[in-house]
C-alpha cells in the first residue's frame, strides 16, 4: 500500500474565499492564510456560493464584531447544505480571535464547522485541511505557538501591491482591563530584525512602495538586532527606509507607554518615516485612565504629543477612544472633550464602552446606561469630526507629495495618498501608478482630496517605440 503525503488531501477543493473583520493584523493573516493553502491548489473566490472553502477570519473586540461570526454561518450552513445535497464539498473554517477565544463554543453551537484556528495556529493550516479532508470531523487548534507561526509564515511570501502591511510583533502584555486582545493574541513577541528585513524586500521586490509595520504594540517591538541583542523600533524603521525602492515606512499600533526617544527622533531625521502616528488614548479622565490599567495620565499623553510636534511639526495624529467606561461620570467625559481640544486630531475612532467576558472591566460596579454612553459618543464624535474635517480643509491649495497607487474612480484618473493618509485622485495616465509625486491641492472633497500636477510638471504617455 503507498501512503499519500500528507499535505495533500485526496480530494482537494480548489476555490477560496476569506472574509476578515477586525484589525490589520487580520488583514496581514488572510494574505497568509491564502498564500499558504496556494500550494493546495486553493485559488481565490469571488463569493462565498463560488467557493469550495471559506475562511471567517474574526474579531471579538466588542460584542457587535463577535455576533458578525454567528449571523454569517447561519448563511455558510445554507449553502453548504445545498452542495452536499447535490454531492459536492463545502468546508467552513473558523479562524482569528473569536476562534481562539471560544473554539469549543463555536462547535459546539455551529456543529457543521470543519475547522476552528487560533491566530498563533495558521502555519498548521494545510495540515488541518487536509485532515478534515481525509478524515471528516472537525478539526480545532488554539496553541500559543506564535514564534513558530512566524518561522512558517515567512516562507510563504506575496505580492500586495503599492502599499503593503508587515507583521513586525504580536500579541499584548499591557492587559487595558477592557481588553481581549492579550488573551486572544498571547504574550508579546517580536520577529528578528533580519527575519522582517527578508520580508520587506519581497515586498518591495513585488512592487511594494510603501511598507507599513504592523503589530498590536508595535512600539514595544524589541526584535534581535543584527549583533543579536534587542534593537529598536526606530532602528527597524531606518534600516526598512534603507531597503531601495521603498519610498514610506508607517507603523501601527501604537503605545504611548512605549514612545521612547529613538522613536520620537526618527520623526524628525527620517524622510521616508511618514509624518502620521495612531496613537490611542481611550480617554482623558485620570481616574477612567486608571480604571483601565493604561498606566498614563492625560498630562503623559500631551507630553508625548508635544514631544512629537516639536520633532515634526506637519505630524498628523489619530487615536482611539472608548466613551460610557464602567464608573466614567460626566467630569470624566469633559475631561475627554478637554484633552481632545488640547491635541487637535486629524483622525479617531470611538466607540462605546463593550463588556467583554473574562476582562476585568465586566465585573466592575458603575456600568454607564446605554443612552447616556450614546449621549457621549455623538458628542466625542461631533468634536472629532469638526477637527477632521478642519485638518483637511487646510490642505487646499498646498503642494504635497502623493503616492499613486492605483486608479482613480473615473476613467483617465489615478488615485493615491498623502502622507496624512487621505485619499486624493488626479487626471493623470496610469504610468503614474507606484511613483510619489509632488501635486498641488485643488479641492477639498467630502472623502477625498482633488489635485493637480504642479506648475511645469505633466504628466504624458510614454511613446510608443
Ligand atoms: N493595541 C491597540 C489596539 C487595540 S484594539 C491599542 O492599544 O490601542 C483597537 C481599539 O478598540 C482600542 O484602542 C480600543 O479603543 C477599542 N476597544 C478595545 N476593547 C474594547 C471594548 N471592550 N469596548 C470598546 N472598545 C474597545
Ligand atoms: Fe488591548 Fe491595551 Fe493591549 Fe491595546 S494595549 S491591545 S488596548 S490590552
Ligand atoms: Fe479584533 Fe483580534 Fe484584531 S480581537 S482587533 S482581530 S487582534
Amino acid at each position: 500500500m503507498t501512503r499519500r503525503p500528507a499535505a495533500l488531501p485526496q480530494d482537494p477543493p480548489r476555490r477560496l474565499f476569506v472574509r476578515t473583520w477586525g484589525c490589520q493584523m487580520n488583514v496581514y493573516d488572510s494574505s497568509r492564510m491564502q498564500d499558504l493553502l496556494r500550494p493546495l491548489g486553493f485559488r481565490p473566490a469571488e463569493s462565498p456560493e463560488a467557493a469550495d472553502m471559506v475562511i471567517l477570519n474574526t474579531c471579538h473586540i466588542r460584542e457587535k464584531a463577535s455576533e458578525k461570526l454567528f449571523s454569517e454561518l447561519g448563511r455558510l450552513r445554507a449553502i453548504k447544505a445545498q452542495r452536499e445535497a447535490a454531492g459536492g464539498k463545502f468546508m467552513i473554517a473558523v479562524a482569528g480571535c473569536v476562534a481562539q477565544a471560544e473554539g469549543e463554543e463555536i462547535l459546539a453551537r455551529a456543529p457543521f464547522v470543519d475547522l476552528v484556528t487560533g491566530p498563533q495556529s495558521y502555519h498548521r493550516l494545510p495540515e488541518m485541511v487536509a485532515r478534515v479532508a481525509r478524515a471528516g470531523g472537525a478539526a480545532i487548534e488554539t496553541d500559543f505557538a506564535a514564534e513558530e507561526k512566524f518561522d512558517r509564515l515567512a516562507e510563504a511570501g506575496g505580492a500586495q501591491g503599492i502599499t503593503a502591511f508587515l507583521t513586525v510583533q504580536e500579541g499584548c502584555d499591557k492587559f487595558c482591563t477592557f481588553c481581549v486582545v492579550p488573551y486572544t493574541r498571547g504574550a508579546e513577541i517580536s520577529r528578528p530584525m533580519a527575519a522582517v528585513l527578508a520580508e520587506a524586500r519581497a515586498l518591495v521586490e513585488a512592487g511594494a512602495r510603501e511598507i507599513t509595520l504592523i503589530g498590536q504594540n508595535v512600539n514595544a517591538w524589541h526584535g534581535a538586532g543584527p549583533d543579536g541583542k534587542p534593537a529598536t523600533l526606530a532602528a527597524l524603521i531606518r534600516a526598512v527606509a534603507e531597503i531601495p525602492g521603498s519610498l514610506r515606512v508607517r507603523y501601527t499600533t501604537s503605545h504611548p507607554l512605549e514612545m521612547d526617544a529613538a522613536l520620537i527622533a526618527a520623526h524628525a531625521e527620517e524622510p521616508k518615516l511618514m509624518p502620521w502616528l495612531h496613537l490611542p488614548v481611550q480617554s482623558g479622565s485620570d481616574r477612567t485612565l486608571r480604571a483601565m490599567n493604561r498606566r498614563h495620565t492625560a498630562a503623559d499623553y500631551l507630553r508625548i504629543v508635544g514631544a512629537l510636534r516639536a520633532a515634526r511639526p506637519d505630524i498628523g495624529l489619530s487615536t482611539d477612544f472608548i466613551v460610557g467606561f464602567p464608573g466614567e461620570t460626566d467630569a470624566d467625559f469633559q475631561a475627554t472633550l478637554d484633552l481632545v481640544r488640547a491635541v487637535g486630531f486629524a483622525a479617531a475612532f470611538s466607540f462605546k464602552y463593550s463588556a467583554r467576558p473574562g476582562t476585568p472591566a465586566a465585573g466592575l460596579p458603575g456600568q454607564v446606561p446605554d443612552d447616556v454612553a450614546d449621549a457621549r459618543l455623538a458628542a466625542l464624535q461631533a468634536l472629532l469630526s469638526c477637527q477632521q474635517r478642519d485638518f483637511n480643509a487646510a490642505m487646499l491649495g498646498r503642494t504635497v507629495p502623493v503616492l499613486w497607487t492605483g486608479p482613480g474612480r473615473h476613467p483617465g484618473q489615478v488615485a493615491g495618498r498623502t502622507p496624512w493618509l487621505q485619499p486624493v485622485h488626479m487626471t493623470a495616465p496610469p504610468g503614474l501608478i507606484g511613483q510619489q509625486t509632488m501635486v498641488r491641492i485643488r479641492a477639498v472633497l467630502p472623502n477625498s482630496l482633488a489635485a493637480e500636477p504642479t506648475e511645469g510638471d505633466h504628466f504624458s504617455e510614454p511613446h510608443a517605440a
